[in-house]
């Protein structure tokens, strides 16, 4: 099977570096530069002391043509207008199409792409590109993966083959795999930042942790959620494994960059005007991220 795998930021190096084992791998990047050198030195993956060095083909997206059996689109959620739009454009459409973006603001811009087998998925590893060809494995985990829309047996074939040690496991629901996930990072992940705080402060600190069930509770009733005390338990369970990690959000901010907040909390308050819902904490905590973001603060 061929795989093609967009953007070779964190996780699509990750990805190509892993399942280029199994499949052929063309991973495109988004500057020329980089593709040249991911062709001159492989890719490298990092984990613990171990380096190891796998070859992977790299083009430049602009040279994309679609034509891989599968594709696994890993650009960050604001950055998926631009390669939906290249979709458009391309001769051939491609036949399989994995996002594996975080928050669900993405859902409805793949309810415009027609007659492309849909999948979406949630990675739990942690890792962190070094440079334009080396990737850190910071945390493994596996990835969840289910069908948005249309014929499921590449995914299920594609899920069944990767390597044992990088699972891929099929989920019934997608919108609850989505779901949960989103539950837990629109907690930890504004709160960290507006707080600067690792993960684990936030329910180690009596006043911080006041503020996340505030807002858990809003999340919680705009999301209709059956067994709160669950999602919760759940949260706080993550937040005491990753208490020393710092969320990404919180590094996006430090670092300057955009943030994910309009797939994550964005998704939720659309959620809630849609429902008539009154969201005050949740638009207050949008706003403070927002705020941050490079760019937009002085904006009114
Ligand atoms: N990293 C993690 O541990 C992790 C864990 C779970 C979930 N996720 C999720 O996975 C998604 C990707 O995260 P990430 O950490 O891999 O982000 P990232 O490191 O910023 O990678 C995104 C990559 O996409 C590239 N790109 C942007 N526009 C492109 C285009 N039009 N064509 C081709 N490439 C393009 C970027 O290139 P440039 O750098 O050249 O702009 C960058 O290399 C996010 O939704 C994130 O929330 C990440």
């Amino acid at each position: 099977m061929k795989v093609g795998v967009i953007g070779a930021g964190s996780i699509g190096l990750l990805f190509a570096s892993y399942i280029s084992k199994i499949f052929e791998v063309t991973i495109y990047t988004r500057t020329e530069d980089q593709a040249y050198q991911i062709n001159e030195n492989g890719i490298l993956l990092r984990k613990k002391a171990i380096i190891k060095q796998s070859s992977v083909k790299a083009l430049p997206i602009s040279s994309w043509k679609g034509i891989e059996d599968f594709t696994i689109v890993t650009v960050k959620q604001y950055q998926l207008s631009t390669v939906l739009e290249q979709i458009k454009h391309l001769s051939k459409r491609p036949k399989n199409l994995l996002f594996l973006q975080n928050g669900m603001g993405h859902l409805k811009l793949l309810e415009e792409i027609k007659g492309i087998n849909l999948f979406v998925g949630t990675v739990e590893h942690g890792a962190l590109k070094e440079n334009a060809y080396t990737v850190s494995h910071n945390g493994e985990g596996a990835t969840n993966v289910a069908i948005f829309r249309g014929d499921f047996s590449c995914l299920q074939n594609f899920a069944t083959k990767v390597p044992a040690d990088f699972p891929i496991h099929v989920q019934e629901d997608y919108y609850l795999m989505l779901r949960n996930k989103l539950i837990v990072n629109a907690v930890i992940n504004p709160l960290t930042s507006i707080f600067q705080v690792k993960n684990g402060e936030l329910i180690q600190n009596k006043y911080f942790f006041r503020v996340l069930t505030s807002l858990f509770g809003e999340i919680s009733f705009i999301l209709n959620l059956d067994h709160p005390e669950e999602h919760l338990r759940q949260v706080m369970g993550i937040c005491k494994k990753t208490a020393e990690n710092r969320s990404s959000m919180l590094k996006d901010i430090e670092a300057n960059r955009l943030t994910e907040v309009d797939a994550i909390l964005g998704f939720i308050l659309e959620e809630a005007d849609k429902q008539e819902k009154q969201a005050p904490l949740l638009e207050i905590v949008y706003y403070c991220i927002k705020g941050k973001e490079p760019a937009k603060g002085g904006e009114l």
